[in-house]
């Protein structure tokens, strides 16, 4: 699944989220795996991009130039900070003049075809390892354009990267969330029974 919207923001909002990415200082983040220039996601703005039935489970801001987030890195989004993601969304920030033309794209592995559907993690880190920086294992498929205030919203098994590999010119900034699946508990009171929407990592079993 690829999702675009366009004006995804109302434009004041999307305006004062692109004034926030321009006057703030981004901050180098270290996963030890790899290292982001961030700003955190104001939170007015987490709230505006909540999706049914699922919780929201990291939002950053990142920005990639020449010097830095020059890696090829194509990877799915399966298992973020340990928790396993059902869908990612990009929203676009940067201004286009003066920034090389970029994206996102998507690729398909000569093995595991468009999506990694395994939930085993040693399979997701040995492709972070051993494949992502490895061009001749993938093939280049659809290509979603950075616009500003465009959302791209797609299945986290799906493969991707930035494109291109280096931002020449200019500064790329997009806005990541991830999202995990909301789980369904039945809750027994005077014999009715209602469904209550809890998230896994907060649930009491
Ligand atoms: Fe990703």
């Amino acid at each position: 699944m690829i999702h675009v919207t366009d004006n995804y923001l109302p434009e004041k909002d999307f305006k004062k989220l692109q004034d926030y990415c321009y006057n703030n200082d981004f901050k180098i983040h270290d996963t030890g795996e790899k290292k982001f220039l961030v700003l955190p996601t104001p939170k007015e703005i987490v709230d505006k991009l909540k999706a049914p039935n699922t919780d929201i489970s990291l939002s950053f801001i990142r920005k990639a130039h020449k010097d830095f987030d020059t890696e090829l890195r194509i990877h799915a989004d399966n298992f973020i900070n340990d928790k396993k993601t059902v869908m990612a969304a990009v929203l676009y920030i940067n201004k286009p003049e003066g920034v090389t033309e970029n994206g996102t794209r998507f690729y398909e592995h000569k093995k595991h075809g468009h999506r990694l559907e395994s939930d085993d993690t040693e399979i997701y880190n040995d492709l972070i390892r051993n494949h992502s920086e490895v061009k001749e294992n993938w093939i280049a498929k659809d290509k979603v354009y950075s616009k500003p205030n465009r959302l791209l919203v797609y299945d986290a098994k799906m493969f991707h990267s930035k494109f291109p590999q280096v931002i020449e010119e200019g500064e790329r900034i997009v806005l990541v969330t991830f999202y995990t699946k909301k789980t369904i508990i039945n809750l027994k009171i005077k014999d009715h029974i209602i469904h209550s929407f809890i998230p896994i990592d907060k649930s009491i079993i």
